[in-house]
């Protein structure tokens, strides 16, 4: 059997198409960007810069699914950032650079999560107390507000416990016009709500990893908590995951 030698043209044309993907690619990545991050509307001062979250781990995704426990009780010890980090970019980090698309999977890649974390007095070792919101373009928290709230939050979500002994909550909102301007009420109904379980389940298993402790809370009054937090108008609270170090 003769096998042809691709011509001259045939290689030019792939040539051609391949540089059309790399920049599609490149604008397509831009343009999710843009359309689902809200950097634009915070300041640029108070910007922690996280750690590279780990890729690789001793513990299997299957040891972690089998020990995963809804865990209500949390050890003194304050986090680390680079923990912090690690829980964060499990929930929505950027896992593809070229493309924007994230750790957790998102109807149409259109990205209506976003991620405030309550950090309590001495709660994590070298950051303030407060109010942040997690950019996963550059892997950073912005700071929004100074001050321990885990008092306020816990009365806001029906006096549970875990919310104020936990040194952090982590405050998953969603903003439903990010999905809905493409699905209509169907995104608001049920995709971003499946959402928000992907990246629950995503935090749970990734604290399981770093023997970290925490549970899903849904009972919460949705306008307390997301005044609490500074959510502006167009965001919804979903879930709080208090988490703290393993007793
Ligand atoms: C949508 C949802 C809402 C939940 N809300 C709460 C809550 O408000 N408070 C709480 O303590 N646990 C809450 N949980 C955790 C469940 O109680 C827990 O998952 C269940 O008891 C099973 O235990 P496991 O997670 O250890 O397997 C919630 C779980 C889900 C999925």
């Amino acid at each position: 059997m003769t096998i042809e030698r691709p011509s001259r043209r045939t290689i030019v044309t792939a040539l051609v198409l391949l540089a059309l993907s790399a920049v599609f690619n490149a604008v397509f990545g831009l343009f999710t960007f843009g359309r689902s991050d809200d950097d634009t509307r915070e300041s640029t001062t108070n910007i922690v810069s996280l750690p590279e979250a780990n890729k690789e781990s001793d513990v299997s995704v299957e040891r972690a699914i089998a020990n995963r426990r809804s865990r209500r009780t949390y050890d003194e010890r304050p986090l680390t950032v680079a923990e912090l980090g690690q829980l964060l970019w499990a929930a929505q980090g950027v896992t593809e650079r070229l493309t924007g698309h994230r750790a957790a999977p998102s109807a149409g890649a259109l990205y209506p999560i976003e991620l405030y974390v309550v950090v309590g007095t001495g709660s994590v070792t070298g950051l303030e107390d407060g109010v942040y919101r997690y950019r996963p373009k550059t892997h950073e928290l912005v700071l929004g507000q100074t001050g321990d709230v885990r008092s306020e939050l816990r009365a806001a979500a029906l006096d549970q416990d875990p919310v104020e002994t936990a040194p952090v909550d982590i405050v998953v909102c969603s903003v439903d016009e990010r999905t809905t301007q493409k699905y209509g009420d169907r995104g608001a109904r049920r995709y971003v709500p499946m959402e928000a379980g992907h990246v629950g389940e995503n935090i749970y298993l990734q604290a399981e990893s770093l023997r970290l402790s925490t549970v899903s809370i849904g009972a919460f009054g949705d306008q307390r908590v997301a005044d609490i937090v500074g959510a502006p108008e167009d965001q919804r609270p979903l879930y709080i995951f208090p988490v703290g170090a393993r007793i």
